[in-house]
C-alpha cells in the first residue's frame, strides 16, 4: 500500500462498502424515457455518503458494452484509485469488476463519473457527499442537487454529438436530430451567448434540461417547512453547460465551494461551470418555489420543487425570468475560509497552460498540444506549484484538476480552495497548490467533448 494512503487511515477507521453497476437501460426523466448508462437503475445513481477520514470500498461491476472507469471527482485520494484508464489504472473490461478503495480525507461536496471517452455525458454519475465530524451543520435539512444536460437517447449519444462536432465544428446541434444537418454550416447560424460566462455559452444544444435526473415538467419535489435552514448542495455534472442556481426572492448564503469552506456571502444566483460544486443555505419561504438551474445563455432549465404548503403564484418560468435578470456570483471570485487559505508561499515552479481552440474545426489544445499521456507538467512533491490558466479563446473553460485543492489567485484577498475553476473568455487565473500528493493526475477542462478534444494535460511528479 503507498505509505500516504497508509498514513491517511487510523486505526479505528470505519470502512463503507458500496456497490456499483454500470449498465445500460431505459430511465424515466419524467415523462420522456431515455436508453442510456447509468449507475444502477436511476440517474443520478447511489448517492455515497461517508464521513472524512472513513476508507470508501466502492467495487463497480461493468455492464456496459465498453471499458469504463470511475473518476472521483475532487477528492484528493491515492493516485492509482483516480480513474483514469492508461495513466491511473486499465480500463475496467466489461464483464468484470473493480474495486476501488481509499481513504477519503476532506470534507465536502463531491461527484462521482466515468474518465472514458464521452460516457460523462450519459446517465454516468452520484453524489458523493464526506461528511464533517467536526462541522456544527447550521442547518436544519439538506438538499443534495445534480444539474444536468441531456441528449443521450433523444436519438443521439454523446459519441454522435462529439462526431458531429468534429466533422462540422461548433455549433454542432447536439439535441436537434438529422434534419438540423444542413443548417450547421449557415451563415448567421450564431453560438449561443451570455454576458455572465464573457462570451460563447457552449458548442452543443441539449433537448433537456434535468435536476436529480427530471426534465421541469416532472421535477423532483423536496419537502420542509416555512423557515427552515437548508443546505443544499448543487453540482453541475453536464456535458458543455453551466448553470445558473438560484430561488426566486430567497438569498443564498454561499457557505463552500469544491468542498471547501469560504468565507459566507449573499447572493440571488450562483454560476456554475460543468463540474463546479457550491453549498449554500436558504431560510425556506413561506409558500412553495423552484430552486432553478439556468442553462445559461442557452434557454432552458431544470428545477426542484421547494414544497413548503401553499403554492407561489410564480410560474417555473417567472422564476427563471427573474433569476436570469439578477446578478450572479462566480464561485471564483469567492474568499477562502481562514482555516483553509494555504500558506503564503513563493512558488517553486509556475506552469503556464495556453488554451486554445478550435482548430481544424474541433481541436482544443494545451500549449499547442492535445493530451499526450507521456507529455505532462513536471513537478515534485514538496513544491508550491502556479498554475496559470491562460484563456485565449472565445469561450469559458472550467478547468479541473485531480488529487488537489489548489487557492485560486485574487487581487486582494485570498481565493477560494477549488479543483474546478470557471477561466473566462480572454482571461487569465492562476491558482496554487502544494505537491503533496504524489502521482500522475490530469488537469483538463470539464466541458466534455473539450476536453475528448484535446485540451487535457498531466500534472506529473517525478523524481
Ligand atoms: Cu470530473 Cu477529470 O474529471
Ligand atoms: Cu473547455
Amino acid at each position: 500500500m503507498l505509505d500516504l494512503e497508509r498514513a491517511r487511515q487510523s486505526a479505528d477507521q470505519k470502512i463503507v462498502p458500496v456497490a456499483l453497476e454500470a449498465r445500460p437501460g431505459p430511465i424515466d426523466l419524467g415523462g420522456v424515457t431515455v436508453n442510456t448508462w447509468s449507475y444502477g437503475d436511476a440517474v443520478p445513481g447511489p448517492q455515497i455518503r461517508l464521513r472524512a477520514g472513513d476508507l470508501l470500498r466502492a467495487d463497480l461491476r461493468n455492464s456496459l458494452p465498453q471499458p469504463t472507469s470511475i473518476h472521483w471527482h475532487g477528492i484528493a485520494l491515492r493516485n492509482d484509485m483516480d480513474g483514469v484508464p492508461a495513466l491511473t489504472q486499465d480500463p475496467i473490461a466489461p464483464g468484470t469488476t473493480f474495486r476501488y478503495e481509499f481513504t477519503t480525507p476532506d470534507p465536502g461536496t463531491y461527484i462521482f463519473h466515468p474518465h472514458v471517452g464521452t460516457q460523462l455525458d450519459r446517465g454516468l454519475y452520484g453524489a458523493l457527499i464526506v461528511e464533517d465530524p467536526a462541522e456544527p451543520g447550521d442547518y436544519d435539512d439538506e438538499l443534495v442537487v445534480v444539474f444536468d444536460d441531456w441528449v443521450d437517447g433523444t436519438g443521439r449519444d454523446p459519441d454522435q454529438v462529439l462526431a458531429d462536432l468534429k466533422a462540422n465544428g461548433m455549433g454542432g446541434m447536439g439535441g436537434m436530430g438529422g434534419d438540423m444537418q444542413g443548417m450547421e454550416g449557415m451563415e448567421g447560424m450564431q453560438m449561443p451567448q451570455s454576458e455572465a460566462l464573457g462570451g460563447d455559452a457552449g458548442d452543443v444544444s441539449y433537448p433537456y434540461y434535468v435536476a436529480n435526473g427530471r426534465v421541469s415538467a416532472a421535477a423532483q419535489t423536496f419537502a420542509g417547512k416555512p423557515g427552515q435552514r437548508i443546505r443544499l448542495r448543487m453540482i453541475n455534472i453536464g456535458g458543455d453547460t453551466a448553470f445558473r442556481v438560484g430561488v426566486p426572492g430567497v438569498p443564498m448564503t454561499v457557505t463552500h465551494t469544491d468542498g471547501f469552506p469560504v468565507r459566507p456571502v449573499s447572493a440571488p444566483t450562483v454560476l456554475l461551470g460543468m463540474g463546479e460544486r457550491v453549498d449554500a443555505v436558504i431560510t425556506l419561504p413561506d409558500q412553495s418555489l423552484p430552486l432553478v438551474g439556468i442553462a445559461e445563455g442557452k434557454g432552458g432549465a431544470a428545477h426542484v420543487t421547494l414544497n413548503v404548503g401553499p403554492r407561489s403564484s410564480t410560474t417555473v418560468d417567472a422564476a427563471v425570468a427573474d433569476l436570469a435578470s439578477r446578478p450572479t456570483v462566480a464561485a471564483v471570485g469567492l474568499v477562502a475560509a481562514e482555516q483553509v487559505v494555504l500558506a503564503d508561499k513563493t512558488p517553486d515552479v509556475v506552469h503556464d497552460l495556453e488554451i486554445a481552440g478550435p482548430a481544424n474545426r474541433y481541436t482544443w489544445t494545451i500549449n499547442g498540444q492535445t493530451y499526450d499521456a507521456s507529455r505532462g507538467l513536471p513537478v515534485s512533491e514538496g513544491q508550491r506549484v502556479r498554475l496559470r490558466f491562460v484563456n485565449t479563446t472565445s469561450m469559458f473553460h472550467p478547468m479541473h484538476l485531480h488529487g488537489h485543492t489548489f487557492q485560486v489567485r485574487n487581487a486582494a484577498v485570498p481565493g477560494p480552495r477549488k479543483d474546478t475553476v470557471n477561466v473566462l473568455p480572454k482571461t487569465t487565473i492562476e491558482v496554487d497548490f502544494d505537491a503533496d500528493n504524489p502521482g500522475q493526475w490530469l488537469t483538463h477542462c470539464h466541458n466534455i467533448y473539450h476536453g475528448e478534444a484535446g485540451m487535457m494535460t498531466v500534472v506529473s511528479y517525478v523524481g
